[in-house]
């Protein structure tokens, strides 16, 4: 619960994630609110993934913990994991929807969390579930292209499709790891205009990791920087600064310490902070 009386969405407390000698993730902390569209920035090897894939329950950390939806994901057993799952959506850079599928057969597997693969298939799925996956398509501004195979469209438009799945999948967290990492600029804004839309809208709690910094800012309600698995930023985009940028990307010097000193939290951020 944070200071408004709001339990985040996604929190992650003082979690830390090692890859046999190596630490990944170094006592995280952070935590994203309903409505909240968060991206996490961080250089190449900072431990973004690692923080997806620990709110995804795919890596348990060692210490602290991860919450998603106020359910322990890191203490789950492997059926009430798929129960939260099924509140989660995914997007990641790319093979994100079946190729050989429809734009709507694939927006329907996220209607059918529930249903095995071979009902969507077998195409046999209800009327509601078909209406719903087209209006999920009309949503991300896609629905003349509900018919057309999957791996006919742009890779912008299937990122969007990608979206309309999570849409129909009626999740109400969002876990994006670099979902424009392959598009050209402007699909990528009309990505991200999208996923701050799905968090103001429709309620979501959105975290996107990025490597494009102007667009961070430009799109998100929060900006978290990672370097060397540690948190060194958690800022309004818009109290964001050019020394925050150089924080998270300069090279360390050699007689600097491994991990960067400066450690900027917004008064605001602090109270979003899991407790
Ligand atoms: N399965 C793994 N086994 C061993 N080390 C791993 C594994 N996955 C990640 N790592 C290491 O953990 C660190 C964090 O990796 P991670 O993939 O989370 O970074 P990232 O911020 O997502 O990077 P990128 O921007 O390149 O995607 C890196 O040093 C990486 O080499
Ligand atoms: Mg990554």
């Amino acid at each position: 619960m944070d200071a408004a009386g709001i339990e985040p969405a996604i929190a992650l407390r003082m979690a830390s994630v090692r890859y046999g000698a190596a630490t990944a993730v170094d006592s995280v902390s952070l935590a994203v609110r309903p409505g909240e569209f968060v991206v996490l920035l961080g250089p190449s090897g900072a431990g973004k993934s690692t923080v997806f894939r620990c709110l995804s329950g795919l890596v348990r950390p060692e210490s602290g913990e991860a919450r998603v939806l106020g359910q322990r994901v890191d203490r789950l057993g492997a059926r009430a994991l798929r129960e939260v799952r099924r509140s989660i959506g995914l997007v990641f850079q790319q093979h994100n929807l079946i190729g050989r599928l429809r734009a709507i057969d694939n927006v329907l597997t996220g209607c059918l969390a529930e249903a095995p693969l071979w009902r969507v298939l077998a195409r046999r799925f209800a009327r509601k579930d078909r209406q719903l996956a087209l209006a999920c398509l009309d949503r991300v501004g896609l629905l003349e292209k509900a018919w057309q195979r999957a791996d006919s469209l742009s890779g912008g438009q299937q990122q969007r499709v990608a979206i309309a799945r999570v849409l129909a999948q009626r999740g109400r967290v969002l876990l994006a790891d670099e979902p424009v990492a392959s598009l050209d600029p402007e699909s990528a804004r009309q990505v991200l205009e999208l996923l701050a839309s799905v968090a103001r809208q429709e309620g979501m709690a959105v975290l996107c990791s990025l490597h494009q910094v102007g667009l961070a800012r430009e799109f998100a309600d929060r900006l978290i920087g990672l370097r060397q698995g540690r948190v060194v930023f958690d800022l309004p985009a818009g109290d964001f600064r050019e020394a925050d940028e150089a924080t998270l990307y300069l090279r360390p010097s050699a007689d600097e310490p491994t991990h960067p000193l400066s450690v900027r939290f917004a008064p605001v951020c602090d109270q979003l902070s899991p407790t």
